[in-house]
């Protein structure tokens, strides 16, 4: 049974394993990350592999395990600098002295040493070692040194060691581990909730070779997906054509057209808390494309169009719709038209933008003029991604009010 309420949930987690017998411990550790709902990649040093099977930790975690830096195939589905960026915790259990050595003296000699370097999580060691090891000076050097470094050292404990002797050096156990994390990694405000997004244009096909299409980059959509993420959501994006990376952490579904995205959210509005609208979604597509390329044929040509699907207002219009948030592309009279798409398709918020002056479409910067029936926050220019994280505050705290304010 997955617990979704704690400081874990949807949480990026990286479980380095080092070489030592206490690597029988580590697949433990992946299954209790996992069952407080955190998402677990293992990383496995070389000599781990010899302590235990890297098909016991891809069953437990439910990928593959990443174990060297120059696997082209490893890193064609996420390069050591994806996962060092994915990641939003790295626990490495067991901590060998070996490793905790190359860590101190800064090498990156692995894939495991490397992604520490690489990466802005928070890194936490479970040293595992025998006590006279653990009592030289060159490891306690070491351990300073990281410490000074905000790695958190958890352990070692005391007690009987695999060597035969007594003291300590010995690993935690993996549900000290955990509850260590869960001391310090808090809820995000959106813990536990579901968030369906939809991003970028679509493209709504005249004949095999030609589209109707927009000049929406995704940039936006995607900004507040990896936002509501990094706030302890789980997020699906469904994305029409963009050449963007998937935020870490988010699940993504790639669609072309307006019918294909409709199909695509409403297969999966349902256990969905949040739907943020960020899509520019073609109003218009042709009545049937043509099976073959349309010919030239020197005359005008009229085309036949009907309304796209209005995706946003279908969702908002479900019997027990989500929180809906909804944007607005204007060119002029921003306020009155974003208030009344907040009120003709029931939103619960909507974020308006100003295009067509050099700002919204196909820039990393934009302005925000946020509604709801009752309030209103101007959001200055800044990047997308700050602005994203902006949004995801007030979406958090509306959601919270309107269920404070429900019977
Ligand atoms: O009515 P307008 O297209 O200006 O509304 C913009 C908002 O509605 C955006 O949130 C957009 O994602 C959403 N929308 C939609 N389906 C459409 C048209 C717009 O979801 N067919």
């Amino acid at each position: 049974m997955v617990d979704r309420s704690t400081g874990l949930a949807g949480r990026r987690i990286v479980v380095g394993i080092s070489g030592g017998i206490a690597a029988y411990k580590s697949p433990e550790l992946v299954r209790r990350l996992r069952e407080h709902g955190a998402e677990v990649r293992v990383v496995m040093t070389e000599s781990a592999t010899a302590f235990i099977s890297p098909l016991t930790l891809q069953a437990v975690s439910g990928h593959r395990v990443h174990r060297q830096l120059l696997d082209e195939q490893a890193e064609a589905a996420m390069g050591h600098i994806e996962l060092a960026r994915w990641a939003d915790q790295v626990v490495i259990a067991p901590a060998s002295a070996g490793l905790i050595a190359r860590l101190a003296a800064g090498l990156a000699d692995d894939l495991l040493t490397t992604l520490v370097l690489a990466t802005e999580a928070r890194i936490w060691l479970a040293p595992a070692m025998n006590r006279v090891m653990w009592a030289n000076p060159a490891v306690a050097d070491n351990c300073r040194r990281l410490a000074s470094r905000e790695v958190t050292l958890l352990g070692p404990a005391s007690g009987s060691q695999a060597c035969g002797e007594e003291g300590p050096g010995r690993m935690i156990e993996p549900d000290r581990i955990v509850k260590a994390l869960l001391d310090v990694v808090r809820p995000g405000p959106l813990t536990g909730r579901r968030f369906l997004v939809t991003a970028g244009p679509t493209f709504e096909d005249l004949d095999p070779v030609r589209f109707i299409g927009n000049r929406s980059s995704g940039r936006m959509g995607f900004a507040v997906a990896g936002a509501l993420a990094d706030a302890g959501a789980s997020v699906c994006l469904v994305a029409g054509p963009v050449q963007l990376d998937t935020p870490p952490g988010v699940e993504r579904v790639d669609v072309r057209s307006a019918g294909e995205m409709l199909e695509a959210v409403l297969a999966r509005i349902d256990p969905c808390h949040g739907f943020v609208a960020v899509a520019a979604v073609a109003d218009y597509r042709p009545v049937e494309p043509a099976r073959h390329k349309i010919k030239k044929s020197g005359q005008p040509l009229t085309l036949s169009l009907e309304p796209c699907p209005d995706i946003l207002a279908t969702v908002a219009a479900l019997p027990e719709p989500p929180f809906v948030v909804g944007f607005a592309a204007e060119t002029h009279d921003l306020e009155s038209y974003a208030r009344g798409k907040l009120e003709r398709k029931r939103l619960d918020l909507i974020a308006a933008n100003r295009v067509g002056d050099g700002s919204g479409f196909e820039c990393e910067h934009n302005a925000l003029e946020v509604y709801s029936r009752d309030c209103h926050w101007s959001l200055q220019p800044q990047s997308k991604t700050t602005l994203a994280h902006a949004l995801v505050e007030i979406i958090a705290q509306q959601m919270q009010q309107r269920e404070e304010s429900t019977p």
